[in-house]
């Protein structure tokens, strides 16, 4: 009996928590922090190679207390609407958790309300990150993990600021080996002939 209340109450908690927690409306959310990254508009870097360095800290325009909730930064890599374009896995929901704008993690960085310094990051970007052209957002959660604030490196229009990145193409290197194979084949084809002739030569003697 008392396994059987239990289970009710956790089943609403859990439809509580999901009607709380589970619509969280990017539109819904401040823009509070600044945050800067290393890349230039523009600018191309390698997947698997490069770097991206940057920065985040608490706009000071916000009253004091805005940050209460904030316990963790997550810094994430995000699609610019170009690289949106026709391709419904990369959409952008105003509804956060259906939102495809910033599939790839960066970092998560704890919070400390008390520290209102500038923050750096550096994060070597991943080889499986598509080529594609990016802006870094970062999110404020709170202690269920739920986004309560963000920022980000380009405008609200998402048009400055936008840099590239470009896979290390598996095309290339195929075709850098076969193009090997090819070269020693030939060679190889060449000594065959060389000796097939030789020996023609010899018996014909
Ligand atoms: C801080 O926020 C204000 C108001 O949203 C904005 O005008 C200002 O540009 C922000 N500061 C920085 C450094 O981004
Ligand atoms: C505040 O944050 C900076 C940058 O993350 C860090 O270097 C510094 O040690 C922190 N200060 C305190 C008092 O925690
Ligand atoms: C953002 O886009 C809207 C509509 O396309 C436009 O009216 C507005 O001026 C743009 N804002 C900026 C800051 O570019």
């Amino acid at each position: 009996m008392a396994a059987h209340k239990l289970i009710v109450a956790s089943l609403l908690l859990c439809c509580l928590a999901e009607t709380c927690y589970g619509k969280v409306l990017f539109t819904s959310l401040k823009r509070t922090l600044d945050v800067t990254a290393s890349p230039k508009l523009g600018q191309v870097l390698l997947a698997g190679e490069d770097k991206i360095s940057g920065t985040w800290v608490l706009n000071k325009t916000f009253p004091a207390g805005t940050d209460s909730s904030y316990k963790t930064i997550k810094l994430k890599l995000c699609y610019a609407p170009i690289s949106q374009r026709d391709r419904a896995w990369r959409k952008t929901e105003n509804e956060l958790s259906r939102d495809k704008t910033c599939p790839h993690k960066m970092l998560a960085m704890h919070y400390d309300a008390s520290n209102k310094t500038v923050h750096t990051f550096e994060w070597l970007i991943k080889k499986d990150v598509p080529q594609a052209t990016y802006f870094i957002r970062a999110y404020a959660v709170d202690s269920n993990d739920v986004q309560v604030a963000y920022g980000q490196t380009t405008n609200t229009n998402k048009s400055t600021n936008l840099f590239q990145i470009n896979a290390i193409s598996g095309r290339h290197i195929t075709l850098d080996i076969c193009s090997i194979c090819f070269s020693a084949f030939s060679v190889l084809s060449l000594l065959v002939f060389f000796y097939i002739e030789k020996r023609k030569g010899k018996t014909q003697k």
